[in-house]
């Protein structure tokens, strides 16, 4: 088995001649975050692939990621080191589905998370990550908002919208797992650490967080922050960074069950095989494509809550 240093340096050289840039989500394994031109969350990494200046992206999160990535950038060749690597909660919706709850909801604009396919995104009006829900739906000025497919993003956005807002009973099973008791055990264990949640978590623990954030806002919130610990309400990949930029700070996750397993199956010697294969090049069908990327677009626009 060749050394992790080995591979990295393997992967950064083959990647330099095939011109191809490495985004990886804040969720992946430490080296592979390492290894990577950009780590960050759903928004940044696809403000990442859509201006990214290479010919290849090779895309080290869920499918729905690189899918991304392919719709903004079609001249490039977009590469998922895993193609089995997905996310359950995308998978909880259809285009059929929201089309069925569309005609429903007559009139009332639909607010679509990035977690869905690009199916899905074909039949929305806008696309939403947790670093700009509330934007997103504010931005469409109407009095009710159809949100898809995250039931607890949607709940957090009702919280601080005056809009009426509906939406689609999907989930994170990963986020979902965190109860009201393991944050209450957590606290009782860390007294005086603040909480941050991810809005994927269930209203209730979302109720109990001093902070609200994406992965890359609990980052820049912890790297400001004087507190010396804090309780991580997300997957526990995102301690990797979080140690990096703080190494005197202690991160305490909320619990041992915020694990992703899609998340963790890009190893390093998947990404070098992708690379020197060029194989797992995710394409979407160009209808879809055309209609899917309006939606990422205008989310794009949007910018960070
Ligand atoms: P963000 O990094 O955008 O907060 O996303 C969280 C997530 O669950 C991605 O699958
Ligand atoms: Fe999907 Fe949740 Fe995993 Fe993100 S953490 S990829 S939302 S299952």
């Amino acid at each position: 088995m060749q050394s992790q240093e080995k591979l990295a340096r393997e992967i950064r050289s083959l990647a330099a001649e095939r011109k191809a840039v490495i985004l990886a989500h804040n969720y992946q394994r430490g080296e592979i975050q390492d290894v990577a031109d950009f780590t960050g969350d759903s928004l940044g990494l696809s403000q990442a692939a859509a201006s990214a200046d290479a010919k290849v992206i090779v895309f080290c999160g869920v499918h729905f990621m690189a899918e991304s990535a392919a719709i903004l950038s079609p001249e490039k060749t977009v590469l998922l080191p895993r193609l089995d690597a997905g996310c359950p909660m995308a998978d909880m919706i259809t285009a059929e589905g929201l089309l069925k709850a569309r005609e429903e909801n007559p009139g009332v604009p639909v607010v679509t998370y990035v977690n869905s396919s690009a199916a899905v995104k074909a039949v929305s009006d806008i696309c939403c990550t947790s670093a700009n829900a509330v934007k997103v739906t504010k931005s469409t000025g109407a009095k009710k908002v159809f949100l898809a497919p995250d039931r607890n993003l949607a709940q957090w956005v009702a919280k601080n919208t005056e809009q009426e807002i509906i939406w689609w009973n999907g989930f994170c099973p990963s986020h979902e797992r965190l109860t009201v008791e393991d944050v209450k055990k957590a606290r009782a264990e860390n007294p005086g650490a603040p909480f941050l949640a991810h809005p994927e978590c269930r209203p209730e623990v979302v109720n109990l967080a001093d902070e609200v954030f994406s992965t890359s806002g609990m980052i820049r919130w912890c790297k400001n922050s004087t507190a010396e610990t804090v309780i991580i309400g997300t997957e526990e990949g995102i301690l990797h960074q979080l140690k990096k930029d703080s190494p005197k700070k202690f991160f305490v996750l909320a619990s041992q069950k915020l694990f992703c397993p899609n998340m963790k199956l890009t190893t390093l010697e998947d990404v070098l095989e992708a690379l020197e294969k060029m194989e797992n090049v995710v394409f979407v069908k160009e209808d879809v494509r055309v209609r899917a990327e309006k939606t990422l677009r205008k989310m794009i626009e949007a910018g960070r809550d």
